[in-house]
């Protein structure tokens, strides 16, 4: 029997809302299974949501060691909470006041905002600005994106009002993509990308301690950072590291304790954590 179409809205939306929210990847058949079992309906009605979300764009099939997946389509435009959307370069998009819009070219680099960890530093990063936490008026700040991916973080913080941000990346294509991506939301002027703190540094000598540093990294990498990081910033700059799990939270905030840092805020999604901390002016 057909579902009604109020009923098929639903399947679709919790489809959706499972895939979105899985902690692991779901094959077509497990999704199947488990929408069945759910929701007591049959595997023809799930078949034919999966393939409108597939048709409108909103599910995607992606290849891993030979296995198929259903996952997110990050090829419309997306939103990641902290009012911002994500979308590919040529989607139309009317964003309300409140909103920004990035633009991000799928590429391989990490950060199309399929993931928990970039859209919790998003998230955070827009409270800075919006709560004024930063220390600076936000058109004065200066802004250091370590792992900087496809560029989000560092394009996201430009567009809600930074004056400059500085990407790194130990990886030549992440570099690659994250210029491409600051072309595309024409912040060529304000966006620079370099391979580590040290290459930046000695780009621009007597560099000025940056307001804001986002570093979406894992845990080790994180805790290793910590005395370029303190150095970098400036007096009530804030950090935000996004990447690391619930247990190791403790360890990452015993190592970014007082009295150089308070923690202001963190967040969980899927098993996955940010913080937010300041550094004392
Ligand atoms: C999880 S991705 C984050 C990408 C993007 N910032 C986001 O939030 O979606 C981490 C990125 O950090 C880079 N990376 C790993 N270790 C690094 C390090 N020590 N210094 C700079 N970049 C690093 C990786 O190449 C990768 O592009």
């Amino acid at each position: 029997m057909t579902p009604p179409r109020a009923d098929e809205d639903i399947i679709r939306q919790n489809i959706l809302d499972m895939v979105g929210h899985a902690g692991s990847k779901y094959t077509p058949m497990d999704l199947e299974r488990e929408i069945c079992a759910r929701q007591n309906i049959s595997r023809k009605a799930v078949r034919r949501a999966v393939n409108t979300l597939m048709a409108e764009n909103r599910l995607t099939y992606t290849q891993f060691l030979g296995h198929t997946f259903v996952e997110i389509s990050y090829k419309r435009p997306v939103e990641t909470g902290g009012g911002v959307i994500l979308a590919p370069p040529d989607a139309v998009v009317t964003p309300r006041p409140e909103q920004i819009v990035v633009r991000i070219e799928a590429g391989a680099a990490f950060g199309a905002g399929d993931h928990p960890t970039t859209r919790m530093a998003l998230k955070l990063a827009a409270w800075t600005f919006h709560d004024h936490i930063l220390p600076k008026p936000a058109q004065n700040c200066r802004v250091l994106d370590i792992g900087t991916g496809s560029g989000v973080l560092a394009a996201a913080a430009c567009l809600m009002g930074a004056a400059r941000a500085a990407g790194t990346d130990i990886d030549p294509c992440a570099r690659a993509e994250a210029a491409g991506n600051a072309a595309l939301n024409g912040l060529t002027d304000r966006m620079e990308i370099f391979d580590s703190i040290t290459a930046l540094e000695k780009n621009s000598p007597g560099l000025p301690p940056f307001h804001l540093v986002l570093a979406n990294l894992r845990y080790p990498t994180l805790v290793r950072m910590h005395k370029a990081v303190t150095e970098i910033s400036a007096p009530g700059a804030v950090m935000i590291f996004s990447g690391f799990r619930p247990r190791e939270q403790p360890e990452l905030l015993k190592t970014y304790d007082s009295p150089r840092f308070d923690l202001l805020r963190t967040l969980e999604e899927n098993g996955w954590c940010a913080a937010a901390i300041q550094k004392r002016p």
